[in-house]
């Protein structure tokens, strides 16, 4: 009796095992998928970029911000002239006229999504002649009207 249950039971365990592998490949393919996924929501792939990236997120902040406010984050609440200063020796292009600039820097990414994109993944498109040293923490740091507030003073500086 005992001999005849042996051979019946260990096979038992096999669909187990199979069903844990195939576990195992499903989440490593989504575990590959969010990663590609995430590079490319950087912008990182310059062919990727067309003039609509980034403007689901930028234009509705672009109605809720206000320049008055985001001048006062720029100047002192945040200290983006610590680093973004006028003159020779600065370490970080000036700001002034960055709005106009902004439209042509990364085509064909649109001025706004360009300041967006500069300020939530500055990594992703680095200034010619000056290092990638512009924080990345501001996307944790400044709140939704923060972030719409400094967008719209940059746009129009
Ligand atoms: C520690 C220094 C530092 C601070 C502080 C800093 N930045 Fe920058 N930023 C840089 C550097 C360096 C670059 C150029 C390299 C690059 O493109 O990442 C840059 C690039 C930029 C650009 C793109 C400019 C262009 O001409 O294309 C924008 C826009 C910008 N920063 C906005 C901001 C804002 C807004 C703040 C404050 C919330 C800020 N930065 C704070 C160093 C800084």
């Amino acid at each position: 009796m005992t001999e005849t249950q042996t051979p019946s039971s260990a096979p038992s365990r096999l669909p187990l095992v199979f069903t844990v592998a195939v576990v195992a490949v499903v989440l490593a393919f989504f575990a590959i998928a969010f990663v590609i996924a995430s590079t490319q929501h950087v912008g990182t792939d310059e062919e990727q970029l067309t003039a609509a990236t980034y403007m689901d997120v930028v234009q509705p902040l672009l109605a809720i911000g206000d320049a008055q406010r985001g001048e006062t984050l720029v100047y002192q609440t945040y200290e983006c002239y610590a680093c973004h200063i006028i003159g020779s020796g600065a370490v970080a292009p000036s700001l002034e006229g960055v709005g106009e600039r902004a439209a042509t820097r990364r085509p064909p990414l649109t001025a706004a999504a360009y300041l967006y994109e500069s300020v939530i993944y500055p990594t992703a498109y680095v200034v010619e002649g000056y290092p990638a040293s512009m924080p990345a923490n501001y996307p944790q740091r400044l709140s939704q009207q923060e972030l719409a507030d400094i967008l719209v003073y940059l746009l129009e500086h």
